[in-house]
């Protein structure tokens, strides 16, 4: 498969929103791993059962999510990260996780109780 293929069929250019999870890590230092797995289980499946996970008729654009082997935090996770906002949630259990679907992806809301930091990227950065 060529790359362009690749990109069609995962429709990269409909992400609206990217979730990374950390979970299922090769040294879980920031949860329990069987937690981690169980978070990023019912990430998936909630993704699945709303319609995020892939474009629609009703909305073209989607949420792609990446389990990641650590995101640097190592405390209080598991570390749940929302981008284009930059929101960084902690304690991301399934329930949290519902609430962060609820309310943040679908309504736009940051879910103060458990974001402990906000850093949108700022698309105009230029490096060199
Ligand atoms: S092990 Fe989860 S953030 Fe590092």
């Amino acid at each position: 498969m060529i790359m362009q293929e690749t990109i069609e069929k995962l429709s990269l250019d409909k992400i609206k929103c990217h979730i990374f999870l950390c979970a299922d890590q090769t040294k879980p230092k920031c949860c329990d791993r069987d937690l981690g797995i169980a978070s990023w289980e019912y990430l998936k499946n909630r993704l699945h059962e709303l319609g995020l996970d892939h474009p629609s008729k009703l909305d073209a654009n989607y949420v792609f999510r990446t389990k990641t082997n650590c995101l640097r935090v190592c405390i209080n996770g598991p570390i749940l990260l929302v981008y284009p906002d930059g929101v960084w949630y902690r304690q991301a259990t399934p329930m949290v996780i519902e609430q962060i679907l609820q309310q943040h992806i679908l309504r736009g809301q940051i879910l103060d109780e458990y974001a402990f930091h906000v850093h949108p990227l700022d698309n105009n950065v230029k490096f060199h």
